[in-house]
C-alpha cells in the first residue's frame, strides 16, 4: 500500500557511470518533495528515463520505451491519478525539442547539468499541463545546489569529479551532449568523499567522462590534478578502496601513475580507451595519440603495478578502416593482453565529424571485425580470469545474489566475483571486505568461497600480460 503523501518515483538508467551517479542524484533532489523509489514504472507518480545517446541503438530504445510508458500513464489516469514522465540526460540534451514533438505524452526533458532545478520543472510543467524543456549549460554548477544527503549509498559508490569534455573525437557526440570540460574544487570532492565514507562506503569510484583530465582548485591555492586528489582521499578514515573511470591516455600523466606505484587503495585495474590500433584510424579519429604512444603508457603503468588489470574501448569499422587498419587494431590488443574490453561497431553520429566522412563501411565489415575483435578479447579475458584460479582475493562484498545465500563482490581487478556463504549469515556480510579463495573462473566472473586461514597472494596477470620480447619491442 502507498503510504499517505508518499510519492513513487522510477528511475531507468541507461549508458554510463556518470548516468548511474546522475540518476541516484535526482533521486536525492526529489526526496524532499516526497519521492520513493520503487522498482517498476506501472502505478508510478514519477517515471523518468536517463538516456544514453552514444550510439544509435541507445537513442532508439528510448523512443520505443516512451510508448510503452504511454500506456501506463493512460493506465493511471483512468484511475484518476498522474505520472509526471521525464527524459533526461544525453538524448534529452541533443534532441529535446523533437522527444517533445514526437512524444506528447513526455511531460518534463531536461539534461544532464539542469536536473538540480527539477523541484522548479515538475511545478512547471503541471501548471502548464506538460511540455517543459530545460536543456540549458547553466553558469551555475548543479554540485553546488544538489542535496548533501545520498540516499543508501552501499558499500561501493560513484563520485563525480570532472563532467564534459574538450577533446572533440570525431566520433563522439561527449561533447555537445555533456558540454564543456568543468572539473569540481577539491573541498566538494573531499567532503562528499567523507559524508559517502561515513555513510558507510568503502570504495569510491571517482567519475568523469574525461577524469584523469581533472584540474580542481583546491582551497589552499592552485590547481590539483587526478594523482594528488586520490592520494587526499586515500587518507580519509573508513575508504579502502579508490578507482577512477573513464580515462583519456593524454591525460595519463607522472604523479597519476606513480600513484598506481604507492598508493596501496588504488586497485590494479584500469579502463584506458585506445579505441583502435592503428595510428591512420587514431588521427583520423581525432585521438591526438598514437599507438606506440599508448603502448608506451601502458608500459609505464605496468612498471609502476606489475599486476595492472587493463580494459579498453574499441571502435570497428571507422569509416576509412581498412583491413590492414584493423590488423593493428589486433596487434595492439595482443600486445596489451586485456582482463576486459568493450568493443562496438562504429555508429554516425549526427553532427559528428565522422557522420559526414565520405567512406563509411559496410554493415557486414562492421559485423566481421566485431566478431574477430571480440574472439580475440574473450579469450583474453578468459586467460585473465582462469590465473586467478587457486588465489585468495580481498572482495567486497557488495550485494546478495540471485541465488539464497549467494553474495557477489569484486575483486582488485573489478572481476565480479560470487560466493555462497550459509543464508543466516548473507546479510550481515554485505558490505564486507574478506578474503576468497577463487575457485573457478567463468568469461565474465570469478566463482570462490570463504577460506578457513587467510592467504593473501596478489592474482597473476602474467597470463595475458605481454612476453618479454613484445616488451622490448614496446619500449623501443
Ligand atoms: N570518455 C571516454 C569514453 C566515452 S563513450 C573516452 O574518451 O574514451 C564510451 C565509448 O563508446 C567510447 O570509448 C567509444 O569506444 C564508444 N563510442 C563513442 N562514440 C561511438 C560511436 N559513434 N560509435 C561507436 N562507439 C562509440
Ligand atoms: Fe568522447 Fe573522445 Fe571525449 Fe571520450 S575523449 S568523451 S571519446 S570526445
Ligand atoms: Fe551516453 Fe551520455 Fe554517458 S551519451 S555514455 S550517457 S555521457
Amino acid at each position: 500500500m502507498k503510504q499517505k503523501g508518499k510519492k513513487r518515483l522510477f528511475i531507468k538508467t541507461y549508458g554510463c557511470q556518470m548516468n548511474v551517479y546522475d540518476s541516484a542524484r535526482m533521486a536525492d533532489v526529489l526526496a524532499p518533495l516526497g519521492y520513493e523509489a520503487v522498482d517498476s514504472p506501472r502505478g508510478a507518480d514519477m517515471v523518468i528515463l536517463n538516456t544514453c545517446h552514444i550510439r544509435e541503438k541507445a537513442s532508439e530504445k528510448v523512443f520505443s520505451e516512451l510508448g510503452r510508458l504511454r500506456a501506463f500513464k493512460d493506465e493511471r489516469r483512468a484511475e484518476g491519478a498522474e505520472m509526471v514522465l521525464a527524459v533526461a540526460g544525453c538524448v534529452a540534451q541533443a534532441e529535446g525539442e523533437e522527444i517533445l514533438r514526437r512524444a506528447p505524452q513526455v511531460d518534463l526533458v531536461f539534461g544532464p547539468q539542469t536536473y538540480h532545478r527539477l523541484p522548479e520543472m515538475i511545478a512547471r510543467a503541471a501548471r502548464k499541463g506538460g511540455g517543459e524543456l530545460d536543456i540549458d549549460f547553466p553558469v551555475e554548477s548543479k554540485f553546488d545546489y544538489l542535496p548533501e544527503e545520498t540516499i543508501n549509498p552501499g558499500a561501493s559508490a560513484f563520485l563525480s569529479v570532472q563532467e564534459g569534455c574538450d577533446k572533440f573525437c570525431s566520433f563522439c557526440v561527449v561533447p555537445y551532449t555533456r558540454g564543456a570540460e568543468f572539473s569540481r574544487p577539491v573541498a566538494a570532492v573531499l567532503a562528499e568523499a567523507r559524508r559517502l565514507a561515513a555513510a558507510g562506503v568503502q570504495e569510491i569510484t571517482l567519475l568523469g567522462q574525461n577524469v584523469n583530465a581533472y584540474h580542481g582548485e583546491a582551497a589552499t591555492g592552485g590547481i590539483w590534478g587526478l594523482g594528488r586528489l586520490l592520494r587526499a582521499l586515500a587518507e580519509i578514515e573508513g575508504i579502502t578502496r579508490l578507482r577512477y573511470t573513464t580515462s583519456h591516455p593524454r591525460d595519463m600523466d607522472d604523479e597519476l601513475i606513480a600513484a598506481h606505484a604507492d598508493e596501496p587503495k588504488l586497485m590494479p585495474y584500469l579502463h584506458l580507451p585506445v579505441q583502435s590500433g592503428s595510428d591512420r584510424i587514431l588521427a583520423a579519429m581525432n585521438r591526438r595519440h598514437t599507438a606506440g604512444d599508448y603502448l608506451r603508457i601502458v608500459e609505464r603503468l605496468r612498471k609502476a603495478r606489475p599486476d595492472i588489470a587493463l580494459s579498453s574501448d574499441f571502435i570497428v569499422g571507422f569509416p576509412g578502416e581498412s583491413d590492414a587498419d584493423f590488423a593493428d587494431t589486433l596487434r595492439l590488443v595482443t600486445e596489451v593482453g586485456y582482463a576486459q574490453a568493450y568493443s562496438f561497431k562504429y555508429s554516425p553520429r549526427p553532427g559528428t565529424p565522422a557522420a559526414s566522412e565520405a567512406q563509411q563501411l559496410p554493415e557486414a565489415v562492421k559485423a566481421e571485425r566485431l566478431a574477430g575483435l571480440q574472439q580475440l578479447l574473450g579469450e583474453q579475458a578468459v586467460a585473465f580470469n582462469a590465473g586467478c584460479v587457486g588465489r585468495t582475493l580481498p572482495v567486497l562484498l557488495e550485494r546478495a545474489g540471485r541465488k539464497p545465500g549467494q553474495l557477489v563482490g569484486r575483486s582488485p581487478y573489478m572481476q565480479a566475483v560470487h560466493l555462497s556463504v550459509p543464508e543466516v549469515a548473507q546479510q550481515r556480510l554485505i558490505g564486507a571486505l574478506l578474503d576468497v579463495e577463487i575457485e573457478a573462473a567463468h568469461p565474465n566472473s570469478l566463482a570462490g568461497r570463504l577460506p578457513l586461514a587467510g592467504d593473501l597472494r596478489p592474482c597473476s596477470a602474467a597470463s595475458v600480460a605481454p612476453d618479454a620480447s613484445t616488451r622490448a619491442r614496446i619500449s623501443a
